[in-house]
């Protein structure tokens, strides 16, 4: 039977980091073996909040995608892409602009909150107000039947069902409606026990150097009730321990956990030892990623591969669009 094909995508404003690796990645590897994957840049979308200083999108596309293939995405099995490079992208969110009501729009939670948020950015475009309109153009050019996302994204998910239903009750059925396929939030908070960001000055990246993680490690808040050496701490609201339950064994976990309700273990043994198997684990992909910075012709042509396939893809849809909207 074929398997369903689903689709995501990333915007390219900065390196990779612990979060987006346990936020989002490891769930898109997973999903390789159930589904037929388009993972893509999203550069266009980068631009809607990075057009001042637009700099940092074409470096980061290929940082990107060389992150994905190190930590297991597999350019054999998913279907990698660049948005931009697509133009009927372009066209269909054209299109879909003309069929979108503004209230559906401006009602959005995540826009919203981002008007709030973005305060050093001048967000007030057009083109940032019909951020999800290209995004419902990126999933539905290729009939996604699935769209992996956080619970941030999910109204943006729920706006293409919408732009899904209105199209093909105007002109008819050609899209399938796609369903969220919500990835479990990560416990991994960033160093100062906020949402891991760039933007916070708080993230551990794919590319980190030991000397940088063990750096960052030291300067992880654990248990803020845990002030001297031997008082008691309390793992499970310990940041330092929500990385240790990833990246250490078993066994060992349950004995930290122990001596650090005993105060048998202090917070300076405890983050070296997590550092130490940080690093470990990180090493097959900074190995992997080593081997593919060596070789930039073949992720060009990962790239090359990648954008033919969903060009296949993307003109069909284009085809039937065009015949429907009968322009
Ligand atoms: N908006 C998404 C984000 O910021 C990126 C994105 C663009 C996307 N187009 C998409 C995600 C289509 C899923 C499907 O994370
Ligand atoms: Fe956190 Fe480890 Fe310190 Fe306990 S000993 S508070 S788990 S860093």
């Amino acid at each position: 039977m074929k398997k369903k094909r689903i689709l995501s995508g990333m915007r390219p404003t900065g390196k990779l980091h612990l979060g987006h690796l346990h936020g989002a990645l490891l769930n898109w590897k997973k999903l390789q073996e159930e589904y037929e994957c388009f993972y893509f840049i999203a550069d266009w979308h980068a631009l809607s909040s990075e057009y001042t200083c637009p700099d940092i999108i074409r470096e980061s596309t290929y940082e990107i995608i060389m992150d994905w293939i190190s930590i297991g995405l597999d350019p054999e099995v998913s279907t990698f892409f660049i948005q931009s490079q697509l133009k009927e992208h372009a066209e269909l969110h054209l299109i879909f602009s003309m069929i979108t009501p503004l209230p559906w729009l401006e009602r959005n939670p995540t826009y919203k909150e981002q008007l709030n948020e973005l305060t050093q950015k001048d967000v007030y475009t057009y083109g940032f107000l019909g951020y999800p309109v290209l995004q419902a153009a990126d999933i539905l050019m290729y009939k996604a039947r699935g769209v992996p996302v956080g619970k941030d994204q999910a109204p943006h998910v729920e706006l293409t069902r919408e732009i899904a239903r209105r199209f093909n009750h105007l002109y008819g059925e050609v899209f399938p409606v796609p369903d969220v396929l919500l990835t479990p939030t990560s416990k991994m908070l960033g160093t100062d026990r906020r949402k891991m960001s760039k933007s916070y000055g708080n993230a551990i990246f794919l590319t980190d150097t030991d000397e940088e993680i063990d750096n960052k490690v030291g300067q992880m808040i654990t248990d803020p009730q845990r002030a001297r050496r031997n008082d008691p701490g309390n793992p499970d609201i310990c940041n330092v321990f929500s990385f240790h339950e990833i990246y250490t064994g078993s066994e060992i976990i349950e004995s930290i956990n122990r001596e650090c309700r005993s105060a048998d273990i202090g917070c300076v043994d405890c983050k070296k030892l997590m550092a130490a198997n940080l690093k470990k684990g990180l090493k097959p992909i900074r190995a992997k990623r080593k081997k593919l910075e060596a070789d930039p012709k073949k992720v060009k042509e990962i790239v090359e591969q990648g954008n033919r396939k969903a060009r296949m893809v993307a003109r069909e849809t284009m085809l039937e669009v065009r015949e429907a909207v009968k322009i």
